[in-house]
Parts: structure tokens; C-alpha cells; sequence
């Protein structure tokens, strides 16, 4: 297995710019995001982008298996990032009081909302199939990358995400 640390997130936000710049759409666009995350970053099982419908959150383009379709805001992981707008990094998913599981060789996960200027539009979740797959080092990097991509996102959507 690669090494976790050695995931280059610099490289992966200049990849992300130039992979997202000449396409307007917004489900293609996420597509593109997520296949370029789960293709880097290894010792993950599934990894994906929930769109905020409402007061639920919707499952979006993703790799792995099928998934949970509608996710409510304040609970599980993805939903806690959501309502607090923070990243939520859990070393281990059986600790998290109200984790919500999709898939049971889920171990770890982290999840960065994606907000648009105070507008919550969904979250990044990942999952790993270790315990404390995810570090500091991993929060920041994909936080630069969500970044990158609502940014890219303002500059073409008018009211809607995907
Ligand atoms: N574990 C998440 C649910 C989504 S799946 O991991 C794909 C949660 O607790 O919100």
C-alpha cells in the first residue's frame, strides 16, 4: 500500500484546476472530482459527494458501493459537517455517536462541506477501510481541494449545484 503521507495534494489541486477549467457542467465537474480523488488517494473504500436537497442531504457521483441515498442535516458525520460547516475527521466510526453505515468495512472517515460563500451546496465524504486513515495533513490538503473546486464551481453555476 502507498503511504498515506505521501499523497501530494499540491500536485492533486493543479491536476483538479486543469481538469474542471474548460467544462461548464456542474455534474460532470464533480464527476471528474471525485474519480480524481478515489484514483489518489489510496486505503479507500468509498469516496463521494452528497448535494445538499432541502434539509437532506442527496447522494451525488461517487466511487464504491451503493450508498445511502438521503442523509439528514445534523446527524452522522456527513450531516454534522454540513450543520457546523466544519470538517469532521473520525478515526474510528464506531466512536461516533449516530454514525450513519453504509457499508460495513467502513472504518474511518472524514467529510468537508462544501460551502459557497456562507451557502452550504454538500459534502466530500470519504471512508476507509482502516482505522485513523485520515490525518491533519489530509483534512487541510482536501480542504484546498474543495476549495479549488466551489470556487471554480461560483464561477459558473447560477442557482443550482448539480
Ligand atoms: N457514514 C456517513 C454516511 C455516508 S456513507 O459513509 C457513504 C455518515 O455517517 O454520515
Amino acid at each position: 500500500m502507498t503511504s498515506t503521507d505521501e499523497t501530494d495534494y499540491d500536485m492533486l489541486r493543479k491536476q483538479l484546476r486543469s481538469l474542471i477549467a474548460a467544462e461548464r457542467d456542474p455534474l460532470a465537474n464533480t464527476a471528474n472530482f471525485v474519480g480524481l480523488l478515489y484514483d489518489a488517494l489510496p486505503d479507500v473504500n468509498w469516496l463521494g459527494v452528497y448535494v445538499l436537497r432541502g434539509e437532506e442531504l442527496v447522494l451525488g457521483p461517487f466511487q464504491g458501493k451503493p450508498a445511502c441515498v438521503r442523509l439528514p442535516l445534523g446527524k452522522g458525520v456527513c450531516g454534522t459537517a454540513a450543520s457546523r460547516r466544519q470538517s469532521v475527521l473520525v478515526t474510528d466510526v464506531a466512536e461516533f455517536p449516530g454514525h450513519i453505515a453504509c457499508d460495513a468495512a467502513s472504518r474511518s472517515e472524514v467529510v468537508v462541506p462544501l460551502v459557497l460563500k456562507d451557502r452550504l451546496l454538500g459534502v466530500l465524504d470519504i471512508d476507509s477501510p482502516s482505522l485513523a486513515r485520515f490525518s491533519e495533513r489530509d483534512r487541510e490538503g482536501l480542504e484546498t481541494l474543495c476549495g479549488v473546486f466551489v470556487d471554480d464551481l461560483s464561477a459558473k453555476i447560477s442557482d443550482t449545484f448539480i
